[in-house]
């Protein structure tokens, strides 16, 4: 028998509870590895599943991009709905539904005015967090009048020093929300705070949803550090699902030697602020 949407958010709960309390994880587990046999219906359950597999290990930040061909996430004037179809984007909402947290930069919250709950899919709403940079926040957003769920802003309700720049750590962003019992967490974007993820390695996987589209102009996904060479790009194992006219990329970056690690978290201190 498939397994269904409600199985599998139950799973989350339960990878949750074995996570907080220390449980046994092997029944769970062992329902996990049956739940991947019995297969779904679920579009991509395969990187669902997998991601409640890693959230009964411990804390897990996803990534998120819909982007083009080109790997465009907006049009040059910020406009981003939609870059993906239906498919992808009822993937978004599933993600949401299974998190719990979801974290957007400010330039997302001032462009997009995001309401960031889950509507494609039954679940709950994810605990809404911005980051603040330097800019003021405005207070007029969706997500700060609708009380679908908790809205929480950095500096404000999540104790995170910024550095000198304006930014905060997005290692002491998840420390925070984990204090908090949120740690199972969706970056959904906008290019900058999804980039900074990354370049701080907080990222465990990355679902990357490219449109058979090109812009041709636009902002693009990711801005991280020129690198000279082609050795030097980050790599990642990947699994492609299929969704609708889209491709989800489930991507795991690769692990780095620790003398590389190193090197590039020295480069990464010059990523675009
Ligand atoms: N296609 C997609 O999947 C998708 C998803 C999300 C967003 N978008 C698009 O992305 C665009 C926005 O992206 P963006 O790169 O311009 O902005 P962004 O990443 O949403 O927000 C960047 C801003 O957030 C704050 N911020 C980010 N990281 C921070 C940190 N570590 N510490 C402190 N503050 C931090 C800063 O605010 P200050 O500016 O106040 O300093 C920064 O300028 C929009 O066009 C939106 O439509 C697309």
């Amino acid at each position: 028998m498939s397994v269904s949407w409600e199985t599998l958010c139950q799973a989350m709960v339960r990878a949750r509870e074995v996570r907080r309390l220390g449980g046994d994880a092997r029944p769970l587990i062992a329902d996990l590895t049956a739940m991947r046999s019995q297969g779904s219906a679920i579009p991509a359950f395969g990187a669902l599943l997998d991601l409640v597999e890693a959230a009964v290990r411990g804390p897990v930040a996803v990534g998120q991009s819909g982007q083009t061909l080109d790997g465009r996430i907006a049009t040059e004037r910020g406009h981003s709905h939609y870059v993906n179809g239906p498919e992808a984007l009822d993937h978004l909402h599933r993600l949401r539904a299974l998190v719990d947290a979801v974290v957007v930069g400010a330039g997302t919250l001032r462009t997009d005015d995001p309401s960031l709950t889950v509507r494609r899919c039954a679940g709950d709403n994810p605990t809404r967090v911005v980051l603040a940079g330097t800019a003021r926040i405005p207070r007029d957003r969706k997500l700060f009048k609708d009380d679908a769920a908790p809205t929480l802003v950095t500096g404000v309700d999540l104790p995170c020093e910024p550095d000198g720049d304006g930014l905060v750590d997005p290692r002491g962003v998840l420390e925070s929300l984990s204090a908090f019992g949120l740690d199972v967490v969706l970056v959904e974007g906008g290019a900058k705070t999804l980039s900074r993820f990354l370049a701080a390695g907080c990222l465990s996987r990355l679902h990357l949803l490219v449109a058979p589209t090109i812009l041709g102009s636009g902002r693009a996904g990711f801005m991280l550090d020129a690198v000279d060479t082609m050795d030097e790009a980050r790599r990642f194992s990947s699994t492609r699902y299929d969704l609708g006219a889209d491709t989800l990329f489930d991507l795991v970056p690769e692990r780095l030697e620790p003398d590389e690690e190193r090197g590039r978290e020295i480069s990464d201190a010059a990523v675009v602020r």
